[in-house]
């Protein structure tokens, strides 16, 4: 059975005592990083020192989301901070196939990832590039927002190319994610869970995994 991973989102942590709230989550598979820029997104979090700080104190590997213009330039850098994944989004990427194979040069693993309204259609081609696709569950920007149930087509049709074709890619969904969607989700294809509310808005963190992983069958 494939193994399903919980991703906790930082977004939704104390930023003022990160490094206590990695220790929260140290039960998870990976923490997710959202580096926003306030012009892809509407809104602004951290950036590379952070980021490469974050890798130094965090007990787990670093899945680093780029909500940010100018991806080509810039995401090879978090590459750079010894991250595991880093996700830049096709919107926001003039060269996709040339970003994701210099990601991989650099020794992580190359995600692209799709707002809510972006068809996987034009990207099916480039699903051998990458490591991961992410499929935006809500409207990027934002934590707390509820799951958009408009995106379980487009998860089937990437996980029905990925499984035609053979990849070994992996799908994972980031917004509104909890008890109750995480569900939706897997049953669509997606083995990869990004969680930020439904986490660190619970009194025991580790509890909430759990019970997100119970939930999502896995
Ligand atoms: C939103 C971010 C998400 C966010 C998810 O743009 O990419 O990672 O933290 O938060 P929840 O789980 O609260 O929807
Ligand atoms: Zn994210």
């Amino acid at each position: 059975m494939t193994h399903l991973r919980i991703n906790p989102s930082i977004l939704s942590a104390d930023f003022v005592n990160l490094q206590a709230e990695l220790q929260r989550i140290s039960t998870a598979d990976a923490v997710h990083v959202d580096v926003m820029d306030n012009h892809f997104v509407p809104n602004l979090t951290l950036g590379l020192p952070i980021v490469r700080r974050i890798q130094e104190v965090s007990p787990l590997p670093l899945d680093i989301h780029l909500m940010i213009e100018d991806a080509d330039r810039w995401a090879p850098q978090y590459a750079e901070t010894g991250a595991a994944s880093v996700t830049f989004h096709a919107e926001a990427a003039a060269a996709p196939v040339k970003l994701a194979r210099e990601l991989r040069s650099i020794g992580a693993k190359a995600g692209m990832a799709l707002r809510p309204a972006s068809p996987v259609e034009p990207y099916l081609d480039l699903l051998g590039e990458l490591d991961l696709l992410l499929v935006m569950t809500v409207e990027p920007g934002f934590g707390g927002q509820s799951f958009l149930d408009l995106t379980l087509p487009k998860i089937r049709r990437a996980a029905d190319a990925i499984r035609g074709a053979g990849l070994p890619l992996v799908i994972q969904v980031d917004g509104g994610i909890t008890e109750e969607t995480i569900l939706r989700a897997a049953d669509a294809g997606a083995t990869v869970f990004v969680a930020g509310s439904s986490v660190y808005g619970a009194e025991d963190a580790a509890a909430a995994i759990a019970s997100l992983r119970a939930a999502a069958g896995g």
